[in-house]
């Protein structure tokens, strides 16, 4: 008999079997990063705080490392993985740690080593039966400049100029082949660019929609790194940790990619994005100065289909460009206010 309990994730419940959940231990590698910190949060939640690991190369916000057990680790140091998993007892891994876009451009080497070797060192985890499942991201970078850049399909020409989006679109073939010929329940999901409060972004094309609100709150102004027009899609992060939680919590047979799944968020450019700021932060000021992001934004999907998402696990977005940008200005408004209050009160002491 299969029991399946509510549980709420970031305001929606999804269900969840009970017996399942309460065994499961699940370990986060590159846990102290924009999206590991997030996740860390919402799946302690869920699972109890002793039943997820977090793991980085460094430490994360006092949320993650008080809250939970974290471990030291270098995802290329195999035998600590594995020793980290037989310690645990670990069930599930979500692989975080990589190199992002623009980061990967000025390192090509170690963006190669660390995106393609973190990868199957977790997948041979499964191969080897000591977990049971994987998520692992994938990118809108996976696309190229020879790709339909409007409302691009799951299915269509992918021809990545960038070495992150050649290990992302490697590891997507890897996805497939370790799920067809060792039955490795892998799970992926393409994100877009990703924007949130709690954590700064680590070296993506798509930066430029956080640091956005960060120096509207504290400049009044923002030089932006991408060109007024350039349109891409985005995410705004509680839609997609949702999204990851929803898709590892879906039954098997419903997950019928096990490549990556593209989601599409919605898509915006950098101008519109600083007329809606404006509206919260009054005469905030925009200029452009494009650098080498540009190439790699302008080979990019400006718009996304993710109706194989929608259809297989019933993905479903909650968050638009305005929605998005009142709850953030909030949250980062009152973040500062905070940090502004404590700095006078250390200074008066
Ligand atoms: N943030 C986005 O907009 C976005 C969009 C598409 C895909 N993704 C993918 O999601 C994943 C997480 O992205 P993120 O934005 O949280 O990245 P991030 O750069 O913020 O975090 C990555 C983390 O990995 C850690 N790390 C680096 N090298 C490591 C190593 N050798 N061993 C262990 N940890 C190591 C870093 O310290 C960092 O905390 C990546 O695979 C990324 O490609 C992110």
């Amino acid at each position: 008999m299969q029991i399946y309990f509510p549980i709420k994730v970031l305001d929606n419940i999804i269900f969840v079997k009970i017996f399942k959940c309460m065994q499961e231990r699940i370990l986060i590698i590159g846990s102290s990063g924009q999206i590991g910190t997030e996740l860390v949060i919402e799946l302690r939640k869920i699972y109890g705080n002793e039943n997820v690991i977090a793991s980085d190369i460094r430490p994360s916000c006092d949320a993650v490392m008080q809250t939970g057990p974290f471990e030291n680790l270098d995802i290329l140091d195999e035998e600590l993985l594995r020793n980290i998993v037989k310690k645990y007892k670990v069930t599930q891994v979500y692989l975080l740690a990589a190199l992002l876009s623009a980061t990967a451009e000025q390192n090509i080497e170690l963006g190669w080593k660390l995106n393609m070797r973190s990868h199957s060192h977790v997948l041979d985890l499964a191969k080897d039966g000591l977990i049971k499942k994987i998520f692992w991201p994938s990118s809108i970078a996976v696309f190229g400049p020879t790709t339909p850049r409007e409302n691009t399909p799951q299915y269509t020409i992918m021809e990545p100029n960038t070495v992150y989006g050649i290990t992302k679109q490697a590891g997507e073939r890897w996805n497939e082949y370790y799920f067809n010929k060792f039955g490795v329940d892998v799970r992926s999901i393409r994100y877009p660019g990703l924007i949130g409060w709690k954590s700064a972004p680590g070296g993506g094309t798509t930066d430029y929609a956080v640091e956005i609100f960060h120096k509207a709150i504290t400049d009044g102004e923002y030089e932006s790194f991408l060109s007024e027009n350039t349109s891409l899609p985005m995410m705004y992060m509680p839609d997609a940790i949702r999204a990851t939680i929803e898709l590892m919590e879906s039954p098997s047979n419903n997950v019928k990619i096990r490549s990556s799944y593209n989601v599409a968020g919605f898509s915006f450019t950098p101008k519109r994005l600083s007329e809606e700021v404006a509206k919260h932060i009054p005469n905030f000021k925009m200029s452009y100065k494009p650098d080498f992001r540009q190439e790699i934004a302008d080979s990019w999907p400006s718009s996304i289909d993710d109706t194989h998402a929608k259809n297989d696990w019933g993905w479903e977005l909650k968050y638009n460009l305005e929605k998005m940008t009142s709850d953030l200005m909030i949250n980062l408004k009152e973040k500062y206010k905070k940090f502004h209050n404590e700095q006078k009160n250390t200074d008066i002491q």
